[in-house]
């Protein structure tokens, strides 16, 4: 049994903060933001929209186009590092319960803006083994609710967002998923934090908001995201035999422009190869792949055995790829 990538969905937020928004509330410019990270504008949920709100859009706008009946769904794993609640119940039992979902199999994993690429991982291994038939899978974010609006470092890169899948079982080896790779460097673990509230620093009486926003070393970050995904994608080209040509989309986690052009220029990619929706949304974490994926889909140039090359780092640290076909309709 092979495990398929059968269909996509996702959903943005409506408010849209532009840099220029941005510029009256941190020492910033459209011109800087623009030119360091290739972000324009990103989505904001609304103040009372969760992580699990965005999910369920995401998901039943995937699970339509699978063809599937909701009930043929046998598991569901949330990649987020933005949760309804920090600790229980995971986000993933939330999205199961207000889709109708109570009995299914249900859990998150955090591997910050990696989040996707594990969740693939996992519905493949799932699926592979026989355990499983329909996976879920999803990535979603509100990351403006762990984003300091006063750290300009931080603020002018993230937006919220959701994204899903569901990988099937397949008995037609064309629709497999091809090869994937995942993996970390916990040593690095301080390069992007939330420093506070787990039992690594625990609850204080004066627990201070800022404590569990997004702390990052930006600069140390950028320089190690280009090396390792560079490493990576050329790897796993390489260990299946796959030309740089051969790949029809280059879907990168949208974290930086400059982070994908670079890697893009290593595999001497075209720019058509390329998906870029790091303009509109800005890093939207474990949802970025997903919500590409889907802006190709509802663009129309998704078609079914596009080859597709998937790349993403992020905290942990935390990187990997995947190579596959798109298995949908
Ligand atoms: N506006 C104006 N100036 C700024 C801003 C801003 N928004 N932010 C920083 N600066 C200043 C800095 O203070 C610094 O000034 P100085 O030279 O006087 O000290 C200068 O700009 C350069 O700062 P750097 O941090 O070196 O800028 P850099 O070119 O590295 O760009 C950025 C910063 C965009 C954050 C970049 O480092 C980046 O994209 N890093 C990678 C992020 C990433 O990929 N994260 C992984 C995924 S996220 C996740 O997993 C949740």
């Amino acid at each position: 049994m092979y495990a398929a990538f059968r269909s996509i969905g996702a959903y943005v937020p409506e408010k849209v903060l532009t840099n220029d928004d941005l510029a009256k509330m941190v020492d910033t410019t459209d011109e800087w933001i623009t030119k360091r990270t290739g972000i324009k504008e990103r989505r904001i949920a609304a103040a009372d929209e969760t992580t699990s709100d965005m999910a369920v859009k995401a998901a039943e706008k995937a699970i339509e186009r699978s063809g599937l009946k909701k009930s043929e769904i046998d598991m569901i794993v949330v990649a987020t590092i933005s949760p309804d609640y920090f600790n229980m119940p995971s986000t993933a039992t939330v999205v199961a319960h207000k889709m109708g979902l109570d009995k299914v199999s249900a859990f998150d994993i955090s591997a910050a803006c990696t989040g996707f690429i594990y969740v693939l991982s996992i519905a493949k291994a799932f699926i592979e083994s026989g355990m499983k038939k329909n996976v879920l899978i999803i990535g979603a974010e509100k990351m403006s609710a762990i984003t300091d609006y006063s750290d300009r470092g931080t603020c002018i890169l993230f937006g919220d967002g959701a994204g899903a899948a569901v990988i099937s079982a397949t008995e037609e080896k064309e629709n497999a998923i091809i090869d994937l790779h995942t993996a970390s460097d916990g040593s690095l673990g301080d390069f992007l934090m939330t420093p506070d509230g787990g039992t690594g620093n625990p609850h204080q009486a004066e627990l201070k908001a800022e404590a569990s926003f997004i702390q990052m070393k930006g600069n140390e970050t950028f320089k190690i995201a280009v090396r390792t995904l560079t490493n990576d994608v050329v790897d796993i080209l390489q260990n299946n035999d796959v030309a740089a040509g051969e790949i029809t989309h280059f879907i990168p986690h949208q974290a930086n422009y400059r982070i994908i052009k670079a890697v893009g220029d290593a595999l001497k990619l075209a720019d058509e190869q390329v998906v870029l929706t790091v303009h509109k949304y800005g890093n939207t974490s474990g949802a970025s792949i997903p919500m590409a994926i889907n802006d190709l889909y509802e663009e129309g140039n998704l078609k079914a055995g596009d080859l597709m090359l998937l790349d993403a780092f992020g905290g942990g640290l935390t990187w990997g790829s995947a190579l596959l076909p798109f298995a949908g309709k």
